[in-house]
């Protein structure tokens, strides 16, 4: 049997179809978001389903890093969504589709296996109620798992030999080398680049990601994201929270987060960065390359989209950086002191600190699912250029 697979970049596909894309969503990274991406450009509506904690354990023998109304919470924010089921079973069945009142369960050209051994999803697509979207190559969960928990290895044999801080590991750079290396995720070939695609489209359909330009100090380019109307109120009700009604987000560039941060990071590249920001439907414009510490840059920014807020986490600052603050983690302060700039306070329930101490606290059995998982994932997950099909 064949089925769909959707090949189109530009072409709405007119469809009042509801289509469901289920999946565990965990650590929500690119290959999610153009997953999302694709289902809705198959249908008209589109369900996205999670699995339960509880489901993740049985069926995939793995501890979620995101509690599921975490994983909710992500995939609320994210564009193409228009509803959201919890506690989705990790086998749909005919009868399931039927509950939740959907056409098609939409999954990614991969085999989702149950703790049966079979395919979660044969008997939707016996009954004809299955579609195929393109995965994301190069990037999953457990990929990313895997160099977290490598991340958390290294600072824990850092730990035990008592020289480990931020400074050192701000300026220590060769350190890494001798305690095994943490993987990056790997950049990816953007050989058809998603902006690229884009701007060969004209006219665009509402599905597309971005449009971008690079932050030079001369002229703060900018892209504004195609807005897209969604049916829950997250939008207004993030925005409420955030004091503005506009929201652009300065990304840093690779070097520049290895320069502030160690010589390991990011973990995530700007491209994957910079496309999971532009599924969320609270982001009006991202800045790439955004500067850092460069207060001219920063204020010629500021100037250009009229900031009135900035919104500060435990990484950022306001006014002159000093070595102290480098010592304490703060890499970033903003020149605030004589404008009428307010700055807030974000309480962030997770950051990276918070990921690195839930898999701290779970590393023997995070481990061997990592170890599980990619010997699984290795059979077909072939490496390949990165596509945005
Ligand atoms: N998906 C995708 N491309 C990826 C990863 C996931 O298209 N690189 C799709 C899957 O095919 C599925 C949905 O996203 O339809 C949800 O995926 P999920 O169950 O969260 O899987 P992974 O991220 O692959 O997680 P894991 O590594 O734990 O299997």
């Amino acid at each position: 049997m064949t089925f769909d697979i959707c090949t189109s970049w530009s072409s709405k596909v007119e469809s009042h179809e509801r289509l469901l894309l289920d999946g565990c969503f965990d650590l929500f990274h690119l290959g999610h978001a153009n997953a999302l991406r694709q289902a809705k450009q198959l249908g008209g509506y589109l369900v996205a389903a999670t699995h339960s904690d509880h489901e993740i354990r049985r069926c995939k023998e793995g501890e979620p890093i995101y509690s599921q109304s975490e994983r909710v919470k992500i995939l609320r924010a994210v564009k193409w969504v228009d509803q959201i089921i919890q506690n989705a079973p990790y086998s749909l069945t005919v009868a399931d589709l039927k509950k939740f009142r959907v056409d098609y369960s939409v999954h990614g050209d991969d085999i989702s296996i149950g703790a049966d051994g079979l395919d979660c999803h044969s008997e939707t697509k016996t009954a004809g109620m299955y579609k195929i979207i393109r995965r994301t190559r190069g990037i999953s969960t457990t990929t990313i798992l895997g160099a977290l928990i490598r991340l958390v290895t290294q600072r824990e044999t850092r730990e035990v030999n008592g020289n480990y801080n931020h400074s050192q590991q701000n300026s220590n750079c060769d350190e890494n080398t001798s305690l095994g290396e943490v993987h990056k995720i790997p950049q990816q070939k953007l050989s058809k680049s998603a902006f690229a695609k884009e701007e060969n489209c004209g006219k665009v359909a509402a599905n597309v990601w971005c449009r971008s330009t690079f932050f030079d100090s001369s002229s703060p380019n900018h892209f504004n994201l195609n807005k897209e109307s969604k049916n829950n109120s997250i939008t207004d009700d993030e925005k409420a929270k955030s004091h503005g009604d506009y929201l652009v987000v300065g990304l840093f560039s690779d070097q520049t987060i290895s320069g502030l941060v160690g010589p390991n990071y990011p973990l995530i590249s700007l491209e994957h960065r910079a496309l999971c920001l532009s599924a969320l439907s609270m982001v009006d414009e991202l800045v790439i390359n955004a500067p850092a510490n460069n207060h001219d840059q920063m204020q010629v920014i500021m100037d250009h989209y009229k900031v009135t807020h900035i919104a500060m986490n435990s990484m950022n600052h306001i006014g002159p950086i000093t070595p102290s603050d480098v010592e304490l983690g703060f890499h970033i302060k903003y020149p605030l002191e004589e404008s009428s700039i307010e700055a807030i306070e974000i309480p962030t329930e997770i950051n990276f600190d918070t990921i690195l101490t839930r898999i701290k606290i779970n590393s023997v059995k995070l481990g061997e699912t990592f170890e599980m998982k990619n010997s699984k994932t290795l059979l077909f997950e072939l490496p390949g250029e990165f596509n945005l099909i």
